[in-house]
């Protein structure tokens, strides 16, 4: 046990030092908290069991929702008595906000033992360390990427479900978004590490992968290919998953020979979130976005024609500084006509730092006026969108805490268009297992199956899910995969704002 973090108890034991991982923030975050969780576990720190102080807590945060900072130092000003009457016990804070605020935080939360950035999550177990043995917060935060993070191991949440990384960074200047401040510029992972990633993760029985970027579409412009992308779907389609999702495309990015790769690669789930932030040209011109309104249309034209049931979502931001009523009215139009099946809806607050910022803010009455007008359409349209599956087949991956409703009686799963869909329970169907089912009924913002399901396919998944594991990847190139723990919360707002 030399060279492990140990505790020790009042019997004069040692017991390995315990972490508990809290995550704000978009999929990228999720995923890095996954990779926060394998190194921790490869440096020999345990999980935390439920209802126990940890002895390592590291916050993973997000810089995009209003009053992020405030929340975080609330957060830190909660946790700092329970430091104080605990012993050895270490606080940790990385991701998006630590890259913008540096050493702003241990100047406002003294306490805070290690502050690391988007650019060097590898380096945590090392300072934690070098924290404890000098007793002093070091704070490491890098200007760009030295090693991409999928290289790190993982610990993955779900047993049926994983991110797999093929980029970070973003190339683009969207006038409202700090992203690329905070993430740097798009690096692109090869495509044989990509696969590999994936065979290992089919290997450990999951059915469902999410490729991750800040903008899927320009994969490949690093290592000039630009259909790159659509290459990448059809060798990923090759590896036996059965479900196989992106986030986030990006309208400007998004071409034919993507959709082509869609409609003929079958795992490739009928679901796609397409981020449309206004409907006003004028607006898309101000935020740097740099399609208009019809091509978005086009685009989406052009999926519907190739995958009829393609369920699409969207993020729109209301009351962007320059938007005038009319160009709230093209949005509205924009939205009644995209028929989306959902979307993150958000009222626009500046970052500071970004360009939109410097420009005089709508009066927040009006933003919120505009607000309430866009999330009664919008929930009009994903309702109506819910109604028209009721009678139709749908196969459903039974899910695990996803579901508010999961009880005795009540489990939840994912159709292959991503809506969510509750089932009576029914004896030996797990989650990660497959069931196909009738939908009976629509709710806002989720179908019922009632009725009795028409099958029901025992996976690995749902094996690996009823014997309480995840899979875990290594360092993509670091020897062969073994087994992990629990689920955690999911993403809060979308990979691209
Ligand atoms: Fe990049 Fe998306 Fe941010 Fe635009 S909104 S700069 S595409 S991350
Ligand atoms: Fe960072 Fe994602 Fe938030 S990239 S700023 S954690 S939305």
């Amino acid at each position: 046990m030399e060279g492990l973090p140990l505790t020790p108890t009042l019997d004069g034991m040692t017991t390995a030092r315990t972490y508990e991982v809290r995550t704000y923030g978009c999929q990228m975050n999720v995923h890095d908290s996954e990779r926060i969780s394998g190194l921790l576990d490869g440096a020999g720190y345990v999980p935390v069991q439920p209802d126990s102080t940890p002895d390592v807590v590291v916050f993973n945060t997000c810089a995009v929702r209003e009053n992020a900072d405030n929340r975080l130092y609330g957060n830190l000003g909660h946790l700092k008595p329970v430091k104080d009457r605990t012993p050895g016990m270490q606080i940790a804070v990385g991701g998006c906000l630590a890259q913008k605020d540096q050493g702003l935080i241990t100047t406002k939360a003294p306490w805070v033992d290690v502050v690391f950035g988007t650019h060097n999550v590898g380096a945590l177990p090392v300072l934690l360390e070098r924290a404890r043995v000098e007793q002093q917060s070091q704070v490491e935060l890098l200007e760009a990427l030295e090693v991409f993070p999928s290289t790190l191991p993982a610990r993955r949440e779900s047993s049926y479900s994983a991110w797999v990384s093929i980029s970070v960074g973003c190339d683009n200047t969207c006038t409202f978004c700090i992203v690329p401040a905070l993430r740097g510029k798009e690096q692109d992972r090869r495509p044989g590490d990509v696969l590999r990633e994936v065979e290992m993760l089919v290997a450990q029985g999951v059915l469902e992968v999410t490729l991750l970027g800040q903008n899927v579409n320009s994969y490949g412009r690093s290592f000039g290919d630009r259909d790159a992308f659509g290459k990448l779907l059809r060798a990923v389609g090759q590896t036996g998953l059965e479900r196989i999702r992106f986030t986030s495309p990006h309208p400007r990015d998004f071409t034919d020979d993507v959709i082509e790769a869609m409609a003929q690669t079958p795992a490739v789930c009928p679901s796609l979130h397409m981020p449309l932030q206004s409907g006003s040209d004028a607006v898309l011109k101000a935020m740097r976005r740099s399609y208009r309104s019809e091509r978005f249309l086009g685009i989406l034209d052009r999926v519907r024609a190739a995958i009829p049931d393609a369920a699409i979502t969207t993020d729109i931001i209301v009351g962007f500084p320059t938007e005038t009523e009319a160009d709230f009215a093209e949005t509205l139009r924009v939205v009644e006509a995209s028929r989306f099946a959902g979307a993150f809806t958000f009222q626009y607050s500046p970052r500071p730092g970004t360009p939109a910022a410097d420009l005089p803010p709508l009066a927040k009455d009006v933003v919120q006026e505009r607000y309430e007008r866009l999330v009664v359409l919008q929930e009009r349209m994903t309702y109506d969108g819910m109604l028209a599956q009721v009678g139709r087949a749908a196969e459903v991956l039974v899910s695990q805490g996803e579901g508010r409703k999961d009880g005795p009686n009540t489990m939840t799963g994912r159709a292959r268009d991503n809506r969510l869909v509750h089932l009576p329970r029914v004896d030996g169907v797990r989650p990660g297992d497959v069931v196909e089912t009738v939908v009976t009924g629509a709710a806002p913002h989720y179908l019922r199956a009632e009725g009795p399901l028409l099958s029901h396919r025992r996976t690995l998944a749902g094996d690996a899910a009823e014997a309480g594991r995840t899979p875990t990847t290594p360092g993509v190139s670091l020897g062969m995969p073994t087994v992990g723990v629990p689920m955690q919360a999911p993403a809060e707002v979308p990979a691209c704002r």
